[in-house]
């Protein structure tokens, strides 16, 4: 990107006035006085103007969080808990707030940005995106005939839920199985709501995918920013 164009887009000045600053030899790249045109790399130069270093705060941004378990997916908890914020504030000085939520005791990937247009089309009941979740379940077994109510449509009190994939990953001598479960809606404790009608409560629960990007190995309460082919990849699902 150029630079007077950079300095636009931080909120410095119009691009007119940027060039003038350039001009004038307020602007530094990387210690080195700017000149007219030149060509920035956003990410990883340090640019100056009168001495003060300049970052994007226009910029959008989307993360990926592993949140662990007793975090709560809000910006702020009138409880004093911690929230996804504080894993990630002393990294990212943005405003940026979580797309969606997960439960207190939920673990797994949260998707937090500072595009509002982003998490509208995410969250949005009418776009289907989809999240899969590992659920470690009580029961040992589950019945042909629960896993068919589960996967056709399991009547809550706010009505039956939409088709969902549905497979038994694992089943345990304690008597719990791992089941791996794909919903395209977004109601409140819905997957556990879900497990509670078919009387295989839940234990654990992890999310692993969002939009058909998953967590992979991103450690236990760690982030990173999602891949343009990321971003695309979920807008599209
Ligand atoms: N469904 C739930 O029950 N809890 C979550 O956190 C997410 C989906």
């Amino acid at each position: 990107m150029r630079i007077h164009k950079f300095l636009a887009e931080c909120g410095v000045a119009s691009r007119r006035a940027s060039e003038k600053m350039v001009r004038d030899g307020r602007v530094f790249v990387n210690g080195s006085a700017s000149v007219i045109g030149q060509d920035i790399d956003e990410t990883n130069d340090i640019i100056t103007v009168d001495g003060k270093i300049i970052t994007n705060t226009n910029k959008k941004l989307y993360i990926m969080l592993y949140k662990p378990t007793e975090v709560v997916s809000t910006s702020v908890d009138d409880r004093g808990r911690k929230t996804v914020i504080d894993l990630i504030k002393h990294d990212i000085s943005q405003r940026i707030f979580c797309v969606g939520r997960l439960d207190y005791n939920t673990e797994g990937l949260i998707l937090l940005t500072n595009d509002g247009d982003f998490a509208n089309i995410v969250t949005h009941p009418k776009n289907k995106i989809s999240k899969t979740y590992l659920a470690r379940v009580k029961g040992g077994l589950l019945t042909k005939e629960d896993i068919k109510i589960l996967r056709n449509g399991v009547m809550l009190e706010d009505g039956k839920t939409a088709p969902a994939k549905v497979y038994v990953e694992d089943v345990y001598n304690d008597n719990t199985s791992l089941v791996k479960i794909t919903i395209c809606e977004g109601r409140n404790r819905q997957v556990r709501r879900m497990f509670d009608a078919v009387n295989h409560p839940v234990i654990n629960l992890k999310r692993i995918e969002v939009g058909g990007v998953s967590l992979g190995n991103l450690p236990y309460g760690k982030w990173r920013h999602l891949t343009q082919s990321e971003i695309h990849k979920i807008l599209n699902n």
